[in-house]
């Protein structure tokens, strides 16, 4: 069983792999949430946060509040992507559940400790609560098992050509991530979320299989994929952070290179991922497992099989 804690921003992509990681409930154990300002403020995204424990009827889960802000800079104001709720504009009553007294950073430190070396960090939001942890504890880094990260991409982006919105929301903070000497950090970026859309049949589905946990997700994803539709004139929707639930669950899902990455904190590429395979750049020392591609199917198969197993040989011979 693995522990696992997901740092997040809900965020409608947020919701779905927290949703995917609480049915995998034999291979991981969510010891809590941490929340940080990214797809909404700190605020909505906490709340967020709390109204998917109930959904789930996990309520005993804790929630962390987090960062409001960015490491060194203002946070950029846009929540539209992910509606004026932060989950597609389906305005969920207020959740009963609040979060616990303690703050995000405080609470990764105190676990990494408890845990020591047993604690896989999954971060689908900007970094800067795992920055603020690394800059307040020396110790922090070495009792981290692995961290699995949403962000960044080899090519393209989709704040700038080259700038994915985790690593672009908060630079400072995903640079230092990748400089701190975790012992295996894994990068989930654009190259491989591309592979994940969720399509109208797929959604569709979601709708008819008629449970709660399913018409959340159908309800959710209205807005982001008139969106998709709006700006790049695709159906469906991507479901960027369930593929790093998908991952700890299969990491066979996604095809990888080893790699040394840097982030970009200034100028025209500011926010961006420079991934050098070290494949092709022997001289740059590995501090990173970056994913490049994923297999659709197999996703599917992990999400259809954890989350609605009746319904997964259906999902599949419709893809
Ligand atoms: C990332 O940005 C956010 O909008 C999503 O939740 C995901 O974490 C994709 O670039
Ligand atoms: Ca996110």
């Amino acid at each position: 069983m693995r522990k696992i804690v997901i740092d997040t921003d809900p965020g409608i992509d947020d919701a779905i792999a927290i949703l995917l990681a609480l049915s995998a409930r034999e291979e991981l154990e969510l010891l809590a949430l941490t929340t940080v300002s990214g797809n909404a403020d700190i605020d909505k995204v906490t709340k967020n946060a709390c109204k998917v424990l109930e959904l789930a009827e996990r309520e005993d889960i804790p929630v962390y509040k987090g960062c409001h802000k960015p490491l060194m800079r203002e946070r950029i104001e846009g929540d539209d992507f992910h509606g004026d709720d932060g989950l597609g504009n389906v305005h969920l009553a207020d959740p009963v559940k609040k979060e616990e007294e303690e703050s995000a950073v405080d609470f990764l430190i105190q676990k990494a400790h408890e845990e020591k070396g047993k604690l896989t960090l999954v971060p689908i939001g900007p970094l800067t609560n795992i920055a603020q942890a690394i800059r307040r504890d020396p110790e922090f880094v070495e009792c981290i098992e692995e961290v699995v990260i949403m962000g960044g991409a080899e090519n393209g982006g989709n704040m700038s050509p080259h700038a994915e919105f985790n690593f672009w929301s908060d630079p400072e903070a995903a640079k230092l991530v990748f400089q701190a000497g975790f012992k295996k950090v894994t990068m989930i970026g654009l190259d491989a979320t591309g592979w994940v859309f969720l399509s109208p049949t797929l959604r569709e589905l979601l709708y008819l299989i008629n449970t709660p946990v399913s018409r959340f997700m159908h309800d959710i994803t209205r807005v982001y994929a008139d969106d998709h539709w709006k700006i790049e004139k695709k159906l469906g929707c991507e479901l960027c952070d369930v593929l790093t639930t998908a991952y700890l669950l299969d990491p066979s899902v996604v095809e990888t290179v080893d790699a040394f990455v840097d982030v970009e904190t200034s100028g025209l590429c500011d926010g961006a991922s420079v991934v050098y395979r070290t494949l092709y750049y022997p001289d740059k020392t590995q501090n990173c497992t970056v994913a490049v591609k994923a297999d659709t199917k197999k996703f599917y198969e992990i999400f259809f099989g954890y989350l609605f197993p009746d319904y997964k040989d259906i999902a599949l011979n419709m893809m």
